[in-house]
């Protein structure tokens, strides 16, 4: 359990994942999801409860949990003053990777960072910044890659090849990812289970296939929506969503 002063963000949460297994981890915003993620990397810590994996608590063995994951996010910064390959080489020997110039040099070719190895972090567009964060995620071989919402800057040709990717990493090394995403389309195509979080709780779970049935609709994003609105927290009375007209100010109020 996580609470933020008033907000409780995430409350009981239990997630399986297999072995090379994408799980989707979906909800409307402030469900809870970055933070779930966050308390799984050991960034924030529960209020209540413990945070287990692989079997092992997190608190108590926290070298051994983390050194099995890694993690990506477009708001998370790489040093921007460093140059690609710079940045890989620092991460290789943080994480103790066993040949890491070996290792670096299969990173920059799996994401085909070649052409900007020598550039600066800070001089790379957002969708390949999103490669170098990737390649970076996956230098220790993580049996859990933990994604928050990785395709969110990149054009749809770059997403679709980096989607191509990860599945294909999955099958290949049998590493298990964690994923949130709001592009329904991309959560139909990579992950074999979904979980979808409303008010900090797990209130649906399934193949993409499992909920459209259950829910007697034609795909995730109806399933969303659907999902979402039953389970919309109560507001108090005087926080109650204002209709859309109130909500709509005049343009001819607005204008100067
Ligand atoms: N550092 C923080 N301080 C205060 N409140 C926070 C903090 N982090 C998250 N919250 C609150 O906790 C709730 C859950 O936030 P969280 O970021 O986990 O949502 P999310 O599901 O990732 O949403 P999104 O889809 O918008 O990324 C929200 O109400 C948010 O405002
Ligand atoms: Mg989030």
């Amino acid at each position: 359990m996580k609470r933020f002063g008033p907000v409780t963000a995430v409350r009981d949460i239990s997630l399986t994942i297999g072995e090379g297994e994408v799980a989707g981890l979906l909800g409307p915003n402030g469900a809870g999801k970055s933070t779930t993620l966050h308390m799984l990397l050991g960034l924030i810590t529960p209020d209540a409860g413990t945070v287990e994996m692989f079997g092992l608590e997190l608190a108590r063995h926290r070298v051994e949990v983390l050194s099995r994951i890694n993690f990506a996010a477009s708001y998370v910064d790489l040093p921007g003053a460093l140059r690609v390959h710079e940045v890989l080489d620092a991460f290789a020997r943080l994480y103790a990777v066993r040949h890491p110039g070996r290792r670096v040099a299969e990173m920059i070719e799996l994401f085909e960072l070649g052409a900007f190895r020598r550039r600066q972090v800070m001089a790379l567009s957002s969708g390949q910044r999103t490669r170098v964060q990737l390649a970076k995620a996956l230098l220790n071989a993580p049996r859990l890659l933990v994604l928050d919402e990785p395709t969110a800057n990149l054009d749809p040709d770059a997403g679709d090849r980096i989607r191509g990717l990860l599945t294909g990493v999955a099958r290949d090394s049998g590493s298990a990812m964690l994923i949130t995403s709001h592009n329904m389309r991309e959560v139909e195509r990579m992950c074999d289970r979904i979980h979808f979080m409303s008010d900090g709780v797990i209130v649906a779970a399934g193949s993409a296939r499992e909920l459209a049935g259950h829910y007697g609709v034609d795909d995730l994003e109806e399933v969303f929506i659907k999902v979402a609105r039953q389970n919309e927290p109560r507001r108090p009375v005087n926080e109650a969503r204002p209709s859309l007209n109130e909500a709509r100010p005049s343009l001819k109020e607005a204008r100067p």
